[in-house]
């Protein structure tokens, strides 16, 4: 084994893994939420099916998302390899919770597990179909766009799907409430005047960013009826 493999075999180089990949999730989440949010705009889906456009076919922004498929991966592998080993190590669990242990805390592999469960489901719904699949394809200043909006619409048109989002997101937000704050802990980011400014940024993040998604479908939704 070299080094680096001993490294990210190591639990603490698993722990920095998930730490770095968890970050730079939480980034693409700003930026996939910001994308998203034009689909409120009100102009018949032409800036959102733009962006769309430019995402899907802009080289560096495909081999960021290359990027982004390979931390995803990442991320659930170490994680996983490391909630196994830790069940292992105590197989019969604490008698005793931990006062300051959260709900979130103890079951980030359940609520992992939910949010990969979504994943799947809405990158079939949405990111294969406007890759691989069929789509409309609508003009847009001159140029031939495939119609995103209108796939994203006509989803959001089912309560059922609203619904299922929704309460996605709130394992989304449960997931990273603690899964923010324990990156920057992994990173012994442990300071008297930073942890609490880090843990403040961690509840806004945890509660803006769901609720920012969880607003899509809903208008979405009412705007059809
Ligand atoms: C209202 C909520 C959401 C909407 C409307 C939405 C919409 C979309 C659409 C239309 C695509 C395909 C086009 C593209 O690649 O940009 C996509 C891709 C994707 N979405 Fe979402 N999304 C939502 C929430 C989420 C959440 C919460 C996650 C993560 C947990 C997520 C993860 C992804 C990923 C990983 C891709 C593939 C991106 C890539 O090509 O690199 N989405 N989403």
């Amino acid at each position: 084994m070299n080094w680096f493999t001993k490294a990210i075999t190591s639990t603490i180089g698993r722990k920095i893994v998930v730490a770095f990949t968890g970050l730079f999730l939480c980034l693409f989440l700003v930026v996939h939420l910001l994308g998203n949010l034009q689909l409120l705009a009100n102009d018949g889906g032409k800036s959102f099916n733009l962006y769309a456009k430019f995402m899907t076919t802009s080289p560096i922004i495909q081999t960021i998302s290359i990027g982004n498929f390979v931390f995803i991966l990442l991320h659930i592998i170490q994680s996983t390899i490391l909630t196994i080993k830790n069940r292992q190590a105590r197989p019969v669990g604490y008698a005793i919770v931990e006062n300051r242990s959260t709900w979130a805390s103890r079951n980030m592999g359940f609520l992992g597990s939910f949010i990969l469960l979504f994943l799947v489901g809405h990158l079939a719904n949405f990111w294969w179909k406007m890759k691989f699949g069929e789509m409309p394809i609508i003009g847009i200043d001159g140029m031939q766009v495939k119609d995103l909006y209108f796939v994203v619409s006509e989803a959001f048109k089912d309560p059922l799907i609203v619904g299922l989002y929704v309460f996605s997101m709130v394992f989304i937000g449960l997931h990273l409430s603690h899964g923010f704050q324990s990156a920057f802990q992994t990173f012994g980011l442990h300071h008297v005047k930073y942890t609490p400014l880090i843990q403040f940024i961690g509840w806004v993040f945890c509660i803006v960013v769901p609720l920012g998604y969880a607003i899509i479908p809903v208008v979405m939704y009412l705007r059809a009826l």
